[in-house]
């Protein structure tokens, strides 16, 4: 079997840009290991598919360098994908944030997505799994389940090690080493972290409860919510700054993000000194998250009996309380993976290998990572566009 491009791996880069060549003229085959298409397109955004983001900026991006994402992003902008969104009448809402989503279920995004490659003419074939690759004088001769393929171009769409039970696989890691490339280290991202010291009992004790808040990792804070867990916590802001952490990185949250808890209790204490600290902070908090941390933050005491130290101490606790996750919930449930096939060998127009002619590399398995809110699905777009208009 002979194809001009063949594409390894249909999720969402994968599909875009096997659309995307064939509509060029190309004759494109799209293989991929698993029995459907596009799993984390019907599982994203809550079974909604966020799908972009009306705010894509390249400092919404991880990498190793960060001007990288910038030449696809600005040639395939979010304008252009709800552009193919509404050519096909889907509906679709912000929910905040700028962050789209589906009115309906996430599968109208993957229908989309296979209407566009069937009338493209790409050819695609799942349950395909590759055991060989070799480069050859005219591209690549590739020994699968469906045969041998010789391909003019390949490309790598495998994604990242999150979540193996919807095909993830370190695949496309393996290919780009094999053709010489360097990898950064790879690491769950967008993930819940899990407590190991005392922490565990009372955020477990608090499970399926949730606070706004500001979780930060050194100078980089996310506001939004924190959701209690078995395990830990979860939840937008711990999902979003689980990004920037290391292991053995201090969590900071605070749990009064619009108020400087010092001024705030210096001042009460004159005008309320009987009240609770208790009965103040229910404002602001659930009666059971109130509850919760009075076991931790002693809100029992009257404001009356508090000195300046203990006002600094307590304010200090509600406003950067100090955390030390022991990890995180790992590839088992990340929504991407940080690291990957190191960009600086891939060029940012065209995202062709810079060691190996015609070989590119699209969406996760690139060492780019976009925040939550839709930027992940972008640069999965954006560098499939790029890609297959080059090739
Ligand atoms: P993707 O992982 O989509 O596709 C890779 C394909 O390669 C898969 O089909 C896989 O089977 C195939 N493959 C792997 N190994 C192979 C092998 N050895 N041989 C052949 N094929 C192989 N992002 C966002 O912007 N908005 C959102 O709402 C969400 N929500 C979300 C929820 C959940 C639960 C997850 C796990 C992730 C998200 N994401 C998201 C992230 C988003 O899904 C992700 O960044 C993109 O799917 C990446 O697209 P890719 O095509 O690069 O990889």
């Amino acid at each position: 079997m002979h194809c001009d491009v063949l594409v390894i791996g249909a999720g969402a880069a994968g599909l875009m840009t096997a659309i995307t060549a064939a509509n060029f003229g190309h004759k494109v085959l799209l293989v991929d290991h698993a029995n459907k298409p596009g799993k984390k397109i019907l599982m994203s955004g809550g079974g909604r598919c966020n799908f972009t983001n009306y705010y894509v900026e390249p400092d919404r991006f991880l990498s190793q360098n960060p001007h990288f994402c910038k030449s696809a992003l600005s040639r395939y902008t979010q304008w252009d994908f709800i552009q193919l969104v509404d050519k096909h009448g889907i509906g679709y809402h912000e929910k905040e944030l700028g962050q789209l989503f589906c009115d309906g279920k996430a599968k109208a995004i993957l229908e989309m997505l296979l209407d566009e490659l069937a009338s493209a003419g790409a050819q695609l074939h799942m349950n395909c799994s590759i055991s060989q690759i070799l480069a050859s004088e005219n591209g690549y001769q590739v020994n699968s389940t469906l045969g041998k393929i010789s391909a003019n171009k390949l490309v790598v769409a495998t994604g990242g090690l999150s979540i193996p039970t919807l095909g993830a696989t370190g695949f496309g890691y393996e290919i780009a080493e094999k053709f010489g490339h360097t990898l950064q280290p790879t690491r769950a991202g967008l993930v819940p972290f899990t407590f190991s010291d005392q922490h565990k009992a009372l955020f477990a004790s608090l499970s399926g409860s949730s606070i706004d808040a500001v979780a930060s990792v050194g100078d980089t804070s996310f506001r939004g919510g924190v959701l209690f867990t078995h395990r830990g916590l979860s939840g937008p802001a711990i999902l979003q700054i689980s990004s920037y952490w290391e292991a053995g990185d201090v969590l900071t949250l605070n749990l009064l993000p619009d108020i400087d808890a010092a001024q705030w209790l210096t001042s009460l204490r004159t005008e309320a000194p009987k009240k609770q600290l208790k009965t103040l902070l229910v404002n602001h908090w659930t009666k059971a998250i109130t509850e919760a941390f009075d076991g931790i933050f002693d809100l029992s005491r009257t404001l009356a009996t508090l000195s300046n130290e203990d006002i600094n101490q307590l304010a200090k606790s509600l406003n950067e309380w100090p955390l030390r996750p022991s990890g995180t919930e790992g590839y088992r449930t990340a929504e991407v993976t940080l690291g990957g096939v190191n960009v600086d060998e891939v060029s940012s127009k065209s995202l062709e290998s810079k060691h190996q002619p015609g070989l590119y590399f699209v969406g996760e398995v690139l060492d780019v990572t976009g925040h939550l809110g839709g930027f992940n699905f972008q640069w999965a777009w954006a560098s499939a566009v790029a890609c297959a208009t080059a090739i």
